[in-house]
């Protein structure tokens, strides 16, 4: 996608570490993973922006748990999430499936199934100059998400997916969790110098109260462990390790 005046993304920090992103393009606005209404509304509002579409990354409370209001405040609102989630995401309006592409604010949007952390985690993907990837809870910047009822494979082909993307793709996941991810990181691996730089880099934007997500593919595979991971039984040591770690 092309970054200019009239189309940027924005995060809304909420809750305890959860960002929401707005995508916005002109006088229109998509909205990812709202975990709760009322700072979206305020921003769409001060900033005249309708609301065309909700996406959603997968069912849990904290990804969806705004989209009702939102749907009563625009009624107008796409909500779209996987057709596999219909009973936990009952209020979509579009239902989309792995490889499908949607015309969304007049750019391409591709689905990719991305399992692992839940049985059907989608990912909304944007080619273009400038690639964009919504990754909900799968990666995260120095780590990926828990494998709350997939398997270690399936997290492990879905992030070899991800790695297969263009590798100046920026991504922007649902958690501000990347300070304490690099630290495990360096637990791990403490004299791994990309880890180190990365953790001062990090800590600068935090100091500046700045968001530390998106990131680069390209960075993130020379430091998060699980991209750098070179076979499932690495893989799922390491997630193994990061679970008892915190
Ligand atoms: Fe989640």
């Amino acid at each position: 996608m092309d970054f200019n005046k009239a189309q940027k993304i924005i995060g809304l920090r909420v809750l305890k570490d959860n960002v929401i992103w707005i995508w916005q393009k002109n006088d229109s606005a998509v909205v990812i993973d709202p975990a709760i209404s009322q700072p979206v509304i305020n921003y769409l509002s001060k900033n005249n922006l309708h609301l065309n579409s909700v996406l959603q990354t997968h069912h849990h409370s904290d990804h969806i748990g705004g989209t009702k209001t939102l749907i009563q405040k625009y009624p107008t609102v796409k909500v779209i999430a996987s057709i596999k989630e219909k009973d936990r995401i009952p209020f979509q309006n579009i239902s989309v499936k792995d490889g499908e592409k949607l015309n969304i604010l007049d750019e391409e949007v591709e689905v990719i199934e991305v399992l692992g952390h839940t049985r059907s985690h989608i990912a909304f993907y944007l080619n273009g100059e400038n690639p964009v990837l919504f990754i909900g809870d799968t990666l995260f910047s120095g780590g990926c998400g828990k494998i709350l009822e997939g398997t270690y494979e399936q997290m492990y082909e879905s992030l070899e997916k991800i790695k297969l993307l263009p590798k100046n793709t920026s991504i922007y996941c649902a958690h501000e969790y990347t300070k304490s991810n690099l630290m495990w990181a360096l637990s791990i691996k403490p004299k791994d110098k990309n880890i180190k730089d990365k953790l001062l880099e990090v800590e600068k934007k935090i100091s500046l109260k700045e968001l530390t997500i998106p990131f680069k593919l390209d960075q993130e595979m020379r430091v998060n462990l699980f991209l750098r991971a070179k076979n499932l039984r690495e893989f799922t040591y390491l997630r193994a390790n990061k679970d008892l770690w915190a």
